[in-house]
């Protein structure tokens, strides 16, 4: 047995000739939450369907709770929870139903403790005054407050989540998250997949995987230090053009568009007034520039701006 929840060595997944996951690395220690973040297609759901034993791996190699996930996935699949955005509930049952269900096939548990369990979950989820209520009446965010509780039901010590917050509103994510703090404080492992920034600095690590490589691996306030250059926030009528003028310019290194702003990232030591002056002279006069801190997005957008680059 390792002491590391999961251990992942130079993993590969390829379809055909396409390498959907190609030779990456990480360690989850006990109890803390691992964030798999990138864009669409950048190898997360592939990674996590390895890592619950039901795809296997081409290469390298991945252990979950000490097994090793090509030998024993069925020894994998017993111990570890998943929950995904398609989550399953039946919807003709009661929540209180559905809970009994999962629990009476995770295992053979006695009736009486059968009850307890799904006492204790639906008091951790707060669904015990709606527990006769007909599931497919219950809203999107009790739903997903269900489905957790049908995920941890046979007391899993590593949890898998793949966008399981995904079309819930930001209050209803935040105490998503408030419940996933708490497992992890009794030393449940999580790795969550999540494309709201805002859920990332919840994480204690992050990886952030681009065309099935990782391309950073640390935590959120590293990340955010990791930011070259000096972050500009300019407030303009014309953001879309004004991204094209600040292109290229030597000086620039990325520029993203955030809600009705730009974000500009220029070198250290750049001068302010230049690019104040190439927007006047372009005809898009900003009406504030301010340096601002990094946030996550900020940093993502740049990793993944540096590898295009890198990549081209
Ligand atoms: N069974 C499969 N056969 C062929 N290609 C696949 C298969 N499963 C995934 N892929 C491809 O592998 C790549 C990675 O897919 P994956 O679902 O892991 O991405 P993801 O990071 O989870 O993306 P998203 O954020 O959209 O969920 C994609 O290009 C996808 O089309
Ligand atoms: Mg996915």
């Amino acid at each position: 047995m390792t002491e590391n929840t999961i251990e992942v060595k130079n993993l590969v997944k390829t379809f055909g000739k396409f390498r959907a996951v190609d030779d990456i690395s990480f360690y989850i220690p006990q109890g803390e939450i691992f964030g798999l973040l990138g864009p669409n297609g950048a190898g997360k759901t592939t990674t996590i369907r390895m890592l619950i034993g039901l795809l296997r791996p081409d290469s390298g190699s991945a252990h979950v709770l000490g097994f090793d996930v090509r030998k024993k996935p069925e020894e994998v699949k017993k111990r570890i929870g998943y929950m995904s955005q398609k989550f399953s509930l039946y919807n003709d049952l009661t929540v209180r139903e559905n809970l009994d269900f999962y629990a009476a096939i995770y295992n053979n548990m006695p009736f009486r403790q059968r009850r307890e369990r799904v006492d204790e979950m639906l008091e951790m989820v707060e669904l015990g005054h709606i527990q006769r209520s007909q599931t497919r009446s219950l809203s999107g965010a009790w739903r997903q407050r269900l489905a957790l509780a049908c995920a941890i039901i046979h007391r899993p010590k590593m949890l898998f989540l793949d966008e399981a917050t995904a079309g819930v509103d930001p209050v209803a994510r935040r105490q998503f998250w408030d419940l996933i703090y708490r497992l992890a404080s009794e030393g449940i492992s999580v790795l969550a997949t999540t494309h709201y920034m805002d859920e990332a600095d919840y994480c204690n690590t992050i990886a952030m995987m681009y065309q099935g490589r990782l391309i950073s691996l640390a935590s959120p306030d590293t990340i955010k230090e990791s930011l070259p250059g000096t972050l500009l926030q300019i407030d303009l009528g014309d953001p879309l053009e004004a991204q094209k003028v600040l292109i290229n310019d030597p000086r620039v290194l990325n520029v993203s568009i955030q809600g009705m702003q730009l974000h500009v990232t220029v070198k250290k030591e750049s001068d302010i007034n230049a690019i104040q002056r190439l927007l006047n002279k372009a005809n898009l006069p900003p009406n504030t520039i301010e340096i601002i801190q990094p946030s996550l997005e900020d940093a993502f957008t740049s990793l993944v701006s540096q590898q295009r680059v890198l990549d081209q």
